[in-house]
């Protein structure tokens, strides 16, 4: 049954103070509630109260004093009106919960001997019954009775003694911000003092032995707490703001107010133990949880459908930021590899659905890309629009306007309208319509005048048949013929179904460098030659549209080599060789340029050219292609492999890390010539993890590296996040016809933790990123895909189904596979006792 946008309303009561006490134990936790309501009068009076409630067991039950015999169903606990006064009251609940068994790792659960929550987003009826939503805000005092030593809730610490702690949030909160944490713990602390003086102690919370791989995700609070009140005005608002890693967690992390949650993935690293990769997201996920504490905390969400009301948004900050301290060239590259890997995929398969979808069977099913990533391109968008004085204003009218409240798309494109006079009628529809327009570009030249013709196409999306015309902003630039702009960045306003564009006083033909910076999630079709595009790939001076025409050379020499057997372009090879030799250019820029397209990436572009990609046929290509890279530029390898060298101390700053980039790109090509002397000579000199998992990966990309992999196994054995790779690596590099071996060895291994996610996603997760042997013709991976889930399912149904989305692009392949893989889906579907996570997710995906 699903939830629906349509349906809401307001609570029937407000809901003023919360206070809980906690009695913990494994088995049988005590937690007491006593809620501060009364009748809401934007309801009335008379209502019945409704609260949420799930795998409780009910030991009392109170309203202002007098017990109540009321039975809970499988869902919640109503109160009839007429047990309740028509007026302000207090009702006491007393329930039994069992974190040990919790599985699915959502409400009060156990990991690695410590008690943690996870609420967003409807895991706290799991802990008590309550109004388990939220636009109920709530001011929280809780009491934690337990013989862990460190007892860790929201908010301000108040009182603690032996075997117990007292904290007070004074901020109100809806319950999927609540957090507790109890365990051996210990910290790595600093402080901070905001810019009205307000003294913040900062910790970040880790078991015994870890307290050495907390210091960059220090540093990186310590930047993000500077930056959002340098960037946006925003200080934060408690005395403490406290970090727990977690090795068992569903998702990144969660910014539960004044205590967020980590995957101990995203805390924990050091040059040994972490690549430069590792630390980027480490620096993304620290800002993005910080930035929550004003985009989801202060202001949060009226109900889920809002989600990327905090979520676009704070994404979109936390990419900000990131370019801030890094390049903003290189990360706007990297964010749209991802958006257009995983939401344009998303985007345009079974699962689309709008940044504000309207109904949901499972919420979890939604924290999706289209949600985080599409949803931070929108204000991406906006911002452009309107300009950045205009955001600016904007931004600050909504932290004044909304601060405390729960708010809606609507509430946010108001203060847009308001402190910008811009209509946002057509706006809205990236808020509410899914799938990925289409952008068409045809130009002109006549009488001195450049004339560019856009026009927009807007694919049906499952339930969504028609489209609204939508408002794409195409930043554009032109180029003379020698090479210079002659035109800068303009910000072309796409409205109507089809527009023209006039540009006058030009001396020639110039050459039009479009939808510079991405400035709009759409996909671009334009018939451009292979000698424009090396043009626009030697003199853009967008940087993004630099890398991109490089990009699209790339992709169309490969579509050519599948489909027509062509040979490599030997133009290609040159203008990728220029860009890759440009010690003009920044090392991070010359390794994206030389990082080939992905053949999920490819394969989804010949299926959007009319053609049915051959999986085998496209992984070959890839193949001949690196080999051919690696041809082109041999003579110069062993040159930029020296030259790229960064001696001194590691650090994971941008420039270091974009040497190591180019430097284990070239490392790759190398290995692909020298048979694996070089990346084995790597492998052994390596002092840092991004060193030594570039060197094993290009072992691994030629099929080499045994020896290697039992050193790397030798060696990091007792390390989890370690490990991780391990396993993840030889999945992802697994020959296609050996895949499901592979995988069979590996979930074979008494340290294959499947209830572990991170253990989980490295095997399972990964299976489908191998796109050759997923896609292997014998359909074995796909029942093994299947076979894993079903098995996940009954213990962790939200990770059991975000794995499935593997199967999300089946409409793009043959009608055998196809077929291998619906018949997987209905296998799924077919099983008794599925979750409704993994049961929505295949019934949507076999729909499709
Ligand atoms: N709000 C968290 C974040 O974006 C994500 C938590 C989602 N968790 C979930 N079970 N759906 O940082
Ligand atoms: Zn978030």
């Amino acid at each position: 049954t699903a939830v629906k946008l349509a349906d809401y309303q307001p609570y029937s009561h407000v809901l003023d103070r919360v206070a809980l006490t906690f009695r913990l134990l494994p088995q049988a936790t005590r937690v007491q509630a006593r809620l501060h309501l009364a009748p809401n009068p934007v309801r009335g009076s008379g209502l019945d109260l409704r609260l949420d409630g799930e795998n409780l067991v009910l030991i009392a039950l109170a309203v202002d004093g007098q017990r109540l015999e009321v039975q809970p169903d499988a869902t919640g606990l109503t109160i009839p009106a007429h047990l309740l006064p028509d007026a302000p009251f207090v009702l006491e609940t007393e329930v039994e919960i069992a974190p040990a068994g919790n599985t699915a790792l959502e409400g009060l659960y156990m990991s690695g001997g410590m008690y943690c929550t996870q609420c967003e987003a409807e895991g706290f009826r799991k802990i008590t019954f309550y109004p388990d939503r939220p636009d109920v805000m709530a001011r929280f005092h809780v009491r934690i009775e337990s013989d862990m030593p460190v007892l860790l809730s929201n908010g301000n610490p108040v009182a603690a003694g032996p075997g117990w702690a007292e904290w007070d949030d004074p901020w109100p909160k809806p319950a999927y911000l609540f957090a507790l944490v109890a365990g051996d713990l210990v910290a790595h602390s600093d402080r901070f003092t905001t810019q009205s003086g307000r003294d913040v102690a900062l910790n970040i919370w880790v078991r015994k032995g870890d307290e050495g791989f907390c210091a960059y995700a220090m540093d990186s609070l310590i930047r993000s707490m500077r930056w959002d009140e340098t960037a946006y005005g925003r200080e934060y608002d408690l005395d403490v703001f406290n970090i727990v890693a977690v090795d068992d967690f569903n998702m990144g992390a969660m910014e539960n107010k004044g205590l967020n949650i980590f995957n101990s993935k995203y805390v924990l690293a050091s040059p040994e133990t972490a690549t430069d990769e590792d630390f980027a997201r480490i620096e993304a996920i620290i800002a993005h949880e910080y930035f929550h504490n004003w985009t989801g905390n202060r202001i949060t969400c009226r109900d889920w459908f809002q989600l990327c009301l905090k979520e676009g948004l704070t994404v979109f900050r936390d990419q900000q930021f990131s370019g801030d301290m890094r390049s903003h060239a290189v990360k706007r590259i990297e964010d749209v590899l991802m958006l257009r890997g995983r939401q344009f995929r998303e985007d345009g398969g079974p699962l689309a659905h709008p940044v504000r979808p309207d109904a949901y069977v499972e919420i979890n099913n939604f924290y999706t890309a289209t949600i985080y990533e599409k949803g931070a391109e929108v204000i991406g968008m906006l911002k452009r629009l309107v300009g950045d004085a205009g955001y600016k204003a904007a931004l600050d009218l909504y932290f004044d306007r909304h601060d405390g409240a729960a708010a809606t798309i609507e509430d946010w494109l108001q203060v847009f309208e308001d402190a910008t006079g811009r209509d946002l009628t057509q706006f809205k529809r990236w808020y509410t319509e899914a799938g990925t327009p289409q952008v068409s570009v045809r130009d002109d030249w006549a009488d001195g005048v450049y004339t560019l013709t856009l026009a927009q196409t807007l694919p049906a999306t499952p339930g969504q048949p028609h489209k609204g015309l939508k408002v794409i902003p195409v930043a554009v630039g032109l180029l003379n013929p020698n090479g210079d702009e002659v035109v800068p960045t303009t910000v072309l306003e796409l409205t109507e179904a089809q527009q023209s564009f006039r540009f006058a006083g030009l001396a020639a033909r110039p050459v039009p460098s479009i939808l510079r910076g991405f400035s709009a999630p759409v996909v671009l079709d334009r018939a451009v030659s292979a000698a424009e595009r090396a043009f626009l790939l030697a003199h853009d001076t967008d940087p993004f549209n630099k890398w991109e025409a490089g990009r699209a050379l790339a992709k169309e020499v490969m579509a050519h080599m599948i489909t027509d057997a062509a040979p490599v372009s030997r133009d290609w090879l040159a203008a990728l060789a220029r860009v890759a030799l440009d010690e003009g250019l920044d090392p991070a820029f010359r390794a994206l340029a030389l990082r080939l397209p992905g053949e999920d990436d490819m394969a989804a572009t010949l299926a959007a050219a009319g053609h049915v990609p051959d999986p085998a046929a496209v992984h070959a290509a890839r193949q001949a292609l690196a080999d051919a890279v690696a041809a082109e530029l041999a003579p110069a390898l062993p040159g930029l492999i020296a030259g790229m060298a960064t001696p001194g101390r590691f650090s994971p700053d941008a420039a270091q890390a974009g040497r190591r980039a180019l430097r284990n790109a070239a490392l790759a090509l190398l290995t692909r010539r020298d048979g694996g002397a070089a990346a084995r000579a790597a492998f052994a000199a390596a002092d840092n993890m991004t060193d030594s998992l570039a060197a094993l990966v290009a072992l691994l990309e030629i099929g080499a590296g045994a020896p290697e992999l039992a050193a790397f196994e030798a060696r990091w054995q007792a390390d989890r996040l370690v490990m991780d790779k391990w396993f993840m690596l030889q999945v992802l590099y697994a020959a296609p016809q050996d895949l499901a071996a592979v995988v069979r060895r590996l979930t074979a291994r008494p340290d294959f933790d499947w209830k572990n996610p991170n253990r989980f996603r490295s095997v399972i997760g990964a299976l489908s990123a191998n796109h050759a042997g997923f896609h292997h013709a014998d359909g074995v991976a796909y029942d093994l895909l299947a076979d894993w889930l079903l098995r996940l399912d009954p213990k962790n149904p939200q990770t059991a189904a975000r794995m499935s989305t593997a199967f999300e692009t089946w409409p793009r392949y043959d009608a055998d596979r196809q077929a291998l893989i619906r018949r997987a889906l209905h296998r799924i579907l077919a099983t008794p006792g599925l979750s409704r996570d993994l049961g929505e997710m295949a019934a949507r995906m076999a729909a499709g």
